[in-house]
C-alpha cells in the first residue's frame, strides 16, 4: 500500500452513504457523461466526443476511492492514455462538475457505476469491543 494510506489526509474510514442506480444513470444522462462515456453492459445514447468505456476489468479505477475521485476530481490521476495525447497539459480533458452536481447525483453516479467495476472497498479497522 502506498503512503497516502496514512496521516490525515487518509482516504480510511471514507464511505458514501446507499445510492440509488436508477436515479444515478438518469444523472449521467442529465449531466451529459455519456457524451464521452460509454458504461459497460448499459444502454446510452451514443458518445459523441470521446468514447472511453466506464466499467469491466480494463478500467483504470480499481478502487472505491479512485471510483469517487474520478468523478468530483478528474486530474488527479490521469490515465496513462491521456497523458501522452495531452502533453502540455496536466489536466483531465473530462470537465468538473462540482459546481452542477448535487451531492446526491454524485452518490447515485457512484452507485450506478460502481458494480459496473471490480472495486475494492475501503479497509477499516475493528478496534475491538
Ligand atoms: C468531455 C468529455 C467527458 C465528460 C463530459 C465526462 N468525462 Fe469522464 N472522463 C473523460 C476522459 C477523457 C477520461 C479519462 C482521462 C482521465 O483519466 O481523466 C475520463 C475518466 C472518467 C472516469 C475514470 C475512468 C477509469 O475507469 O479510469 C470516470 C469514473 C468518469 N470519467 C466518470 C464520468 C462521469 C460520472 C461523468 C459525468 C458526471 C463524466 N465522466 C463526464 C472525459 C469525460
Amino acid at each position: 500500500m502506498s503512503g497516502c494510506d496514512r496521516g490525515p489526509k487518509s482516504p480510511r474510514g471514507f464511505r458514501l452513504p446507499e445510492g440509488d442506480a436508477v436515479k444515478g444513470q438518469q444523472a449521467f444522462i442529465a449531466l451529459k457523461c455519456y457524451t464521452c462515456h460509454k458504461v459497460e453492459g448499459v444502454e446510452l445514447p451514443a458518445p459523441t466526443a470521446f468514447s472511453l468505456t466506464l466499467g469491466g476489468e480494463s478500467g483504470r479505477v480499481k478502487t472505491y476511492g479512485e471510483l469517487v475521485t474520478s468523478v468530483i476530481n478528474p486530474s488527479h490521476v490521469l490515465s496513462e492514455k491521456y497523458q501522452k495525447e495531452l502533453t502540455d497539459t496536466k489536466e483531465s480533458p473530462m470537465p468538473t462538475f462540482n459546481h452542477v452536481m448535487t451531492v446526491e447525483q454524485m452518490i447515485d453516479l457512484v452507485a450506478f457505476l460502481q458494480p459496473r467495476y471490480k472495486l475494492v472497498l475501503p479497509d477499516y479497522q475493528y478496534l475491538g469491543p
